[in-house]
């Protein structure tokens, strides 16, 4: 009989759960692809929901369920902060009172209520523990140094651990309140006009067409100690406040800011040398250039701090700030490591994979190195209700949606094809793509994690820059300076990144690599001005589908890479319904939609002879 364990996270952002049976991964999903808010905080009532229906298991058959920080040990420290400012806020101090005292101490209360469990199967690890957990446990090592960072969990802004398979993970040194990296990353991204603890990426994105004009300061903002600490004068910031307002006026006489139209005047489709930004707008992606170059370098002295204490040529990444693609390839291409690893989801949503991997250590339950594809451990999408609903809806009603949203020939209906053949399905999707196509594409269980790795994406060909530009005006409304990521397979990635790169940390997206000058063409739509790309390097084991697809690609265009982004709209979670899909392909420039073996198309609707 098998070992069953739970992980929880929720209450601050990206709420989700997980299942594992013996030390495996089962099935994990973030609450926002049910709730559909983006980032939802809520008490992850689906996800649950959808993990124990996953392991076709009831409530009373699981062992035990960790939640991912202590929340009363949190709780604490919220009252500490407040003391210190009383009676400045009194409302944000009352808000926040009642939010704990009415819901986000009692995890253990409404647990066991909800799934009539005994609440001794109930337990808590600490935040930065899931953080650590999540990252060691998923990874293929035996022993690794472990880093983690982000704004805060109980009072903990990182954590420098060693881990090891057979004995568990072992805290080496902590960084505390308010002397955090993470803060500091979302006050400058609100700062800059983006939506903290949200738009980060953009922030990351801004700082490569800048200069590090302002590293004087930020390197007075933030002093490394030598040792693998740092500190913040936190005279510029407010870490109380609500996180729009983490930052003190005494900021802008050093930055000149606040700036509201950072990011405008640049594309990632130009040219370094082309770009057309305003001074005001070159100055904001100065400041994001200082900070992010301030984060690489903290982020690399803990790292080294970490490989002299934890004596291990392995490095595990997590929490939020293993988000920056940037910082991690510094990392990666600093010669500390061997070999670097970061979950698909290293910020608090996988902390719930991490609890879930602390409560089968605790019970002494060794959690085998993950296999291959397992972090495609979503829900799948109701294909059986694609052709009832498909043929339930009139021509009219297709016009009529198109003409009310984005769509480039609203006056096409589109029809329906089935494919019993997946080589037959390739082979129509990848002309669709060549010939200038823009595809949603929805294939197995959902990826874990807020980065589509072709289970719900968008596909077109990264060579066409004319159909990257309607995808980001008529789709997915996105803003030019921030590029789009590629996918390609593992047999042409020597091709694009040369024969000497490194594939760590190119599985999910998690950091950056430069292409080859001769292949940039051939994605330029999908490549950054600088000439890089944050790339998914798919291999058969991982996506058969999915490399299927771009293999077809290959037989097309010479190269089996495609432009991946999300499937979702602006400010939603990834689609997760047959009819979300249907919905967004109604409205929306896409020219194909595919789902498992269906297929919707505003094109020739005919299949291609074989
Ligand atoms: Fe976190």
């Amino acid at each position: 009989m098998s070992n069953y364990v739970i992980g929880l996270s929720a209450y601050f952002h990206d709420s989700a759960a997980a299942i594992g049976a013996d030390g495996r991964l089962i099935a994990a999903v973030a609450e926002e692809r049910f709730s559909r808010i983006k980032h939802d905080s809520a008490f992850p009532t689906n996800a649950l929901n959808h993990c124990l229906a996953e392991a076709g298991i009831t409530p009373d058959e699981v062992d035990r369920i960790v939640f991912y920080e202590r929340p009363h040990y949190k709780f604490l420290h919220v009252i500490k902060r407040h003391m210190a400012h009383y009676p400045f806020r009194p409302l944000s101090f009352s808000r926040s009172i009642m939010h704990w005292m009415s819901e986000k101490l009692w995890v253990r209360t409404r647990l066991s209520r909800d799934l009539d469990i005994d609440p001794r199967k109930i337990g808590f690890t600490e935040h930065h523990h899931s953080h650590a957990a999540c990252a060691f446990y998923a990874s293929p090592f035996d022993e690794a140094g472990i880093l983690t960072l982000d704004g805060v969990g109980e009072n903990n802004c990182g954590l420098l651990a060693k881990g090891s398979r057979t004995e568990g993970i072992e805290t080496l040194q902590t960084q505390t309140f308010p002397d955090s990296l993470g803060l500091i990353y979302a006050a400058l991204t609100g700062y800059l006009g983006f939506e903290p603890n949200s738009g980060e990426c953009s922030t990351m994105a801004l700082a490569s067409y800048g200069e590090p004009e302002f590293m004087e300061f930020f390197d007075h903002l933030i002093q490394l100690d030598g040792n693998g600490q740092f500190r913040v004068d936190t005279s510029y910031f407010d870490f109380t406040a609500d996180a729009d307002h983490f930052y003190k006026p005494q900021l802008s006489e050093k930055l000149g800011g606040p700036f509201r139209n950072a990011g405008v005047g640049f594309s990632s489709f130009k040219p370094i040398e082309d770009q057309t930004a305003s001074d005001d707008n070159r100055k904001a992606a100065n400041v994001a250039a200082s900070l992010q170059r301030k984060t690489e370098e903290v982020i690399e002295a803990l790292a080294a701090t970490v490989r002299e204490k934890a004596g291990s040529s392995n490095l595990c990444l997590a929490g939020g700030i293993a988000f920056n693609a940037v910082a991690n390839s510094r990392i990666r291409d600093s010669g500390l490591f061997t070999d670097v690893f970061i979950p698909p989801d290293p910020g608090d949503g996988g902390g719930a994979i991490g609890a879930m991997y602390a409560g089968f250590a605790d019970m002494g339950v060794p959690a085998p190195a993950p296999t291959a594809g397992q972090i495609y451990a979503g829900p799948r999408v109701s294909v059986s209700r694609m052709q009832p609903l498909f043929s339930n809806l009139e021509k009219e009603d297709w016009i009529s949606a198109a003409k009310g949203g984005h769509v480039s020939q609203p006056n096409t209906a589109p029809s329906l094809l089935v494919f019993e053949d997946t080589t037959e399905k390739h082979r129509y999707l990848s002309k669709a793509l060549a010939d200038g196509a823009i595809l949603g594409w929805v294939s197995g269980p959902a990826e874990f994690g807020p980065r589509a790795l072709g289970a719900r994406s968008i596909l077109c060909d990264p060579s066409n820059i004319e159909t990257a530009e309607r995808l980001s005006t008529k789709v997915k409304f996105r803003a030019a300076f921030r590029p789009y990521a590629l996918s390609v397979t593992e047999e042409d990635a020597a091709t694009l990144f040369g024969t000497s790169f490194r594939p760590d940390l190119t599985r999910w997206m998690q950091s950056t690599l430069s292409v080859e000058g001769t292949q940039r063409e051939a994605v330029r739509a999908a490549l950054h001005s600088d000439g890089t790309t944050r790339p998914q390097i798919v291999s058969k084991d991982d996506h058969a589908d999915f490399h299927g697809l771009l293999t077809a690609f290959k037989a097309r265009s010479g190269l089996g890479a495609l432009l991946n982004t999300s499937f979702n709209g602006a400010g939603e979670p990834l689609i997760n319904t047959a009819e979300e899909a249907m919905v967004f392909f109604a409205r929306m420039d896409l020219d194909v939609l595919c789902v498992e073996n269906i297929v919707i198309t505003r094109l020739n609707g005919s299949k291609p002879k074989p």
